[in-house]
């Protein structure tokens, strides 16, 4: 093993270093959480100013995360956050957590992987460490990052090391954190998965070192395809059930009583979220330079992404049921985050379904405790605040339609005076029935 490794190994382990985080968002943030938890001096980089500015006043700009975290960052003399990228020349390891979105194609947009790690490239110290946390397909590391770090004389290996850990991060989830959720490591080259692996091993319980960058992005890219496929399954199953008045949620709570070989999965109206609806389309582009194709995961595609207009002909059809047609009706949509008791609406199926409602002429408005806005979105600008979750609103809809289960909702206030309600999530079976008619959808 070359020296420099040794030596990074060495001071990984002692918690003597300093490490970069580049992109401090959902996955970012967590990160530096740990590593400053772990003894570390960190420095926070982003091309967002207004982020850079708050964690510097100690404000939490994502909620789920507490307030107590950005203030114990501001005071922390291990923590600097900039958006110099010179500051970085310090750093004896940096991680990328940067978006990889996909374009207006399906297709991966490398884009920002590509100007982080060229801006790395500029600043790194001889014999640091940089690891590509950021999801994407099976060789991204290699063929991306390694030859824009690889410049001039400067060789992976030998004058800086490569790796490539997945982020498992679920934001909202309790009873995991960055710490708790095992690591993947794996390196370009042998002494690169090493230094990574000691890297995460100071940070986190449990560090895996893998034998390639390529098994360790593969990894990441099949526990998500894995979620979407599975989701799809329920989704598939969830109105054929319905139609022979089986109840989708009584059935897999059944099925989740096996033990072994069977996982709970939970119909919803669509998915949300940086990763699952986007992620697995990432395999789909790369297996087809190897002459591939992924059905699995165009299935699954297709039916995930029907699920919002599912969710509005069932509105439809119950409206009809109380002889209203849906032009002038008032939805109230409780809930536009894309998961429960987080305020993140990226990919939210909220947006697709509030866009189909109004396109067919209903009143609409919302209701999310954490959401104050509905955000422009690149295919979606609706001009939306959040309306209270109150008697009188509540009474003035024509049909309530639960998009997100949030655990801080008066589902009881629903089920009493609401007309009808369109559940999505299944989240009316927590309370006791009242007046309104409940319809699964
Ligand atoms: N959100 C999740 O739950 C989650 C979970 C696991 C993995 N991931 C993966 O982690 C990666 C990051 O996702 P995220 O949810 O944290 O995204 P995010 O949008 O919350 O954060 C990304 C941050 O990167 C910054 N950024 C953009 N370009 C930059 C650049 N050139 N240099 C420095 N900073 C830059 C942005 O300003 C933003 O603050 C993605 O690949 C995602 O698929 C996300």
């Amino acid at each position: 093993m070359p020296d420099a490794a040794q030596i990074l190994i060495e001071r990984f382990t002692r918690r003597d270093a300093c490490v970069g985080v580049v992109g401090l968002g959902y996955v970012g943030l967590p990160l530096v959480r740990a590593l400053h938890d772990a003894g570390f001096r960190v420095i926070g980089y982003d091309v967002d100013d207004a982020k850079i500015e708050q964690l510097r006043r100690g404000e939490a700009y994502l909620k789920h995360l507490g307030d107590a975290l950005p203030k114990e960052l501001a005071a922390s003399d291990r923590f600097t956050p900039t958006s110099s990228p010179e500051d970085l020349s310090a750093c004896d390891a940096i991680c990328l957590c940067v978006p990889t979105p996909l374009g207006s194609h399906q297709e991966p947009d490398l884009s920002y992987v590509e100007d982080s790690t060229r801006m790395v490239g500029s600043v790194l110290k001889a014999g640091a460490l940089v690891v590509l946390e950021s999801t994407s397909y099976p060789g991204t590391t290699r063929e991306v990052c390694l030859p824009l770090l690889e410049s001039g004389n400067r060789r992976c290996g030998r004058d800086f090391f490569l790796a490539f850990s997945p982020e498992r991060e679920d934001p909202g989830r309790r009873g995991f954190e960055t710490r708790t959720i095992p690591r993947l490591v794996g390196g370009i080259d042998e002494p690169s998965g090493k230094v990574a692996h000691a890297l995460y091993s100071a940070a986190v319980e449990q560090a895996v070192l893998l034998d390639s960058a390529e098994t360790a992005e593969a990894a990441k890219l099949l526990e998500n395809i894995y979620r979407a496929v599975n989701i799809a399954l329920v989704n598939e199953l969830k109105p054929v059930l319905a139609d022979m008045g089986i109840d989708i949620w009584k059935v897999i709570k059944a099925a989740a009583t096996k033990p072994f070989g069977f996982q709970a999965f939970y119909p919803g109206p669509g998915l949300g979220g940086h990763c699952i609806p986007i992620d697995p389309y990432y395999l789909t582009h790369k297996a087809r330079e190897y002459g591939h194709a992924t059905r699995f995961i165009e299935l699954a595609g297709e039916i995930n992404s029907r699920m919002p207009l599912a969710v509005v002909d069932r509105v439809a059809h119950a409206l009809n049921q109380d002889a209203k047609p849906v032009k002038g009706s008032r939805v109230l949509v409780v809930g536009i985050a894309y998961k429960p008791d987080v305020d993140d609406v990226r990919e939210t199926p909220a947006a697709e379904i509030i866009r189909l409602l109004l396109e067919r002429g209903a009143i609409v408005s919302y209701h999310d405790p954490h959401i104050a806005r509905f955000p422009d979105m690149r295919r979606y600008q609706f001009d939306l605040a959040s309306s209270p979750l109150d008697q009188a609103h509540v009474d003035a809809a024509d049909c309530v339609l639960i998009v997100t289960n949030h655990s801080d909702l008066d589902y009881a206030l629903l089920a009493a005076r609401a007309k009808l309600i369109v559940d999505t999530r299944d989240a009316m079976a927590r309370v006791t029935p009242g007046q309104a008619r409940v319809v699964k959808a």
